[in-house]
């Protein structure tokens, strides 16, 4: 419950220099900021947190207490936590007796993307820091949803997004991946909603709408997690089960029902799985990713429920992530290829495990096209196309990143097709059991995997040309080629289809959808209308997954074909997800009649988007506007 009583002196505490004890206190100097965070992680780092909050779906306010356990390294005297759009009510300290005493704190000028510190002046006893505050509508990192946008259209939903710098909107934090802590939540809720967490979670309603968290494992602050609505849980196997609304419950239980053995296959790779219980959370359509690795319950788009389980490639890579990620973290975002790439690595050994190596390969294909297309974005020669990327205080939300996923893959991928599968698996299982629950720089990385598979040899270590692959631009030329018979066989049908074969004689029988999308991908592109309609009416694309979806509208567009118009319209009125999206009104920018029509119809759908969402196809749309967070 939250603690009023602690703050009957908070009241009076002013936003700037407070007093206490009736002295007059130095003043704070405002903080820099490193990796995005006013936070000082060598100085003094919170160890845990406890959360009280109410969440106000009435005024759409997170109203909390967090208290932070300090790890006073340095004999710091201010402790400086990040903050976005967050009202700060009172800050109190408690000293190793458990006194409290109200605190002199500031919040300082606010910075474009990083937001306002809250600096705490403390003394070397100072045990714990209690903040009470409140959300504003600026909570990036928290998106209300009215019941019209759930599945049930009866109740309110509430998700958040974290990563990478939103937990700060609604959680005064040190947001920093380089900092770990546990965590402990009180939340209350109306009656008639389930809350989950980032933690062990509630498998049923309370009466009372109270409900009560504990993450017992260091998480650093982008893991914070909180969704709230009319929930339902369906158990998968002894430890992994889904959440849903419960109209979509069952279909999800049903879509998922891999994720056991999954489970098993990661451990057998990787070691033991650490965090106890796997759950997904399948959101309402508005989630703007198609999946994030909240440790004990990944956050899904519902576009996975395709009902052929075809899309269940996502949840692998979020179960992966609770190795490469969430038990070791990169430690800046400009490490962020150690979460992805070794993930996308992980995801991809998981598909193989489970639906065979064809599958695999054909994934890593369309891999590698998305990871040319962005190169022919950006340039293959943009220093954003190395491993490690400086993002140099730009939008992270915005940092083009299939680099990070599909350069990453290519590089632990070249690393197995050298070293052979058994030592390579062998280095990966040790790299995790020696840093778990810590976080990663690359050079870190590179040091160890210098020092433990080449004995530091250099030359051994020169000739697969790692530093290439890590520090510069584009891809290496040891880069492994990427072969599949069934993609072989798409290839075919295109030139048959190019030549004027109608779509119903095409050889098509059994393909999945990773087939279609090679296909359409590969279209000759316009194609007259005519041909257009042939192939819609044949496979009925405007009605096919998002994921065919998504390959299959920019191809009409391009044909300003326009009786597929309308499908257009409700995808991009219902769909959330951002990798969805982005093509298709990339694809609509290209023309002034495709760019009106997109603007018509994105200030239609945008304030049912996700703020990542929004601004991102701000961007796509509006590309002269400055771009901002
Ligand atoms: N952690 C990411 C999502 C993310 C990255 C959120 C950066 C915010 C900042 C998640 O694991 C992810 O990679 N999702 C992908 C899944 C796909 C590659 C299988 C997505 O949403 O598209
Ligand atoms: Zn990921």
């Amino acid at each position: 419950m939250i603690r009023k009583a602690a703050f009957a002196l908070g009241a009076v505490v002013m936003l700037v220099g407070a007093l206490s004890c009736g002295k007059r206190e130095a003043p704070i100097a405002p903080p820099t900021v490193q990796n995005y965070s006013y936070s000082r992680p060598d100085e003094v780092a919170v160890s845990h947190l406890d959360l009280d909050l109410n969440l106000d779906f009435e005024h759409h306010v997170i109203s909390g207490v967090a208290s932070f356990l300090l790890e006073n390294k340095a004999k710091a005297k201010v402790v400086h936590f990040d903050t976005w759009a967050l009202v700060i009510d009172g800050v109190v300290l408690e000293d190793d007796e458990g006194r409290e005493i109200p605190a002199h704190f500031v919040v300082g000028d606010s910075l474009a993307l990083v937001g306002r510190p809250l600096s705490v002046a403390i003394v070397p006893n100072t045990k714990k820091v209690t903040v009470r505050y409140r959300t504003t509508a600026g909570a990036d990192g928290v998106q209300w949803l009215s019941p019209a946008q759930t599945a049930g259209k009866l109740h309110p939903y509430l998700y958040t997004q974290s990563q990478a710098i939103h937990a700060r909107s609604w959680v005064p934090c040190q947001d920093t991946p380089a900092i770990r802590f546990t965590y402990t939540a009180n939340v209350q809720v109306p009656a008639g909603l389930l809350v989950l967490m980032s933690a062990e979670n509630p498998r049923e309603k309370s009466a009372d709408g109270f409900y009560h968290f504990e993450m017992k494992e260091q998480i650093p602050s982008y893991l914070l997690a909180l969704a709230a609505g009319d929930i339902e849980y369906r158990a998968i196997g002894p430890r992994t089960g889904v959440y849903s609304e419960p109209s979509v419950v069952e279909k999800a239980k049903w879509e998922f029902a891999d994720l056991e053995k999954m489970m098993k296959t990661a451990e057998a790779m990787n070691g033991p799985y650490r965090w106890g219980q796997y759950d997904v959370l399948v959101l309402p359509p508005s989630f703007p990713f198609g999946g994030m690795e909240n440790p004990r319950l990944t956050f899904v788009t519902p576009v996975l429920i395709a009902g052929d389980r075809s899309l269940v490639s996502v949840v692998a890579h979020e179960l992966a992530h609770s190795w490469s990620g969430n038990l070791v973290t990169n430690a800046t975002w400009n490490d962020f290829w150690l979460n992805e790439g070794f993930t996308t690595y992980f995801e991809r050994r998981i598909v193989e495990a489970l639906y065979g190596r064809e599958v695999e390969e054909m994934q890593a294909i369309i891999g590698r096209r998305d990871l040319d297309l962005e190169y022919d974005e950006i340039g293959a020669d943009s220093k954003d196309s190395a491993l490690y990327v400086d993002y140099a205080g730009r939008n992270p939300d915005d940092v083009p990143s299939t680099s990070a996923y599909e350069k990453g893959y290519l590089f632990l991928r070249m690393m197995e097709d050298s070293l052979g599968r058994n030592q390579w698996d062998g280095f990966l299982r040790r790299y995790f059991e020696a840093h778990a629950f810590q976080t990663m720089t690359t050079a870190r990385f590179v040091k160890y995997l210098k020092s433990t598979v080449f004995s530091d040899d250099s030359t051994r270590y020169g000739a697969l040309k790692i530093d290439e692959w890590i520090y510069q631009p584009g891809i290496p030329s040891n880069a492994p080629v990427l072969k599949s018979a069934r993609f072989d066989q798409v290839d075919t049908q295109i030139k048959a289809f190019a030549r004027g074969t109608p779509a119903a004689l095409l050889a098509t029988k059994g393909w999945t959808t990773l087939e279609w999308q090679r296909f359409l991908d590969n279209l000759p592109s316009p194609l007259p209308a005519a041909r257009l309609k042939d192939l819609d009416d044949t496979f009925d694309f405007s009605h096919a997954n998002a994921v065919v979806q998504r390959s299959w509208f920019p191809l009409v567009i391009a044909a300003k074909y326009e009786p597929a118009y309308p499908a257009i319209e409700t995808f991009l009125m219902t769909i959330g997800r951002r990798y969805l999206l982005r093509p298709v009104y990339l694809e609509l920018a290209k023309t002034p009649e495709g760019l009106e029509f997109a603007r018509a119809v994105f200030k239609k759908a945008r304030p049912g988007y996700h703020s990542i969402t929004a601004t991102g196809i701000d961007l796509v749309l509006y590309p002269e506007k400055p771009a901002g967070k």
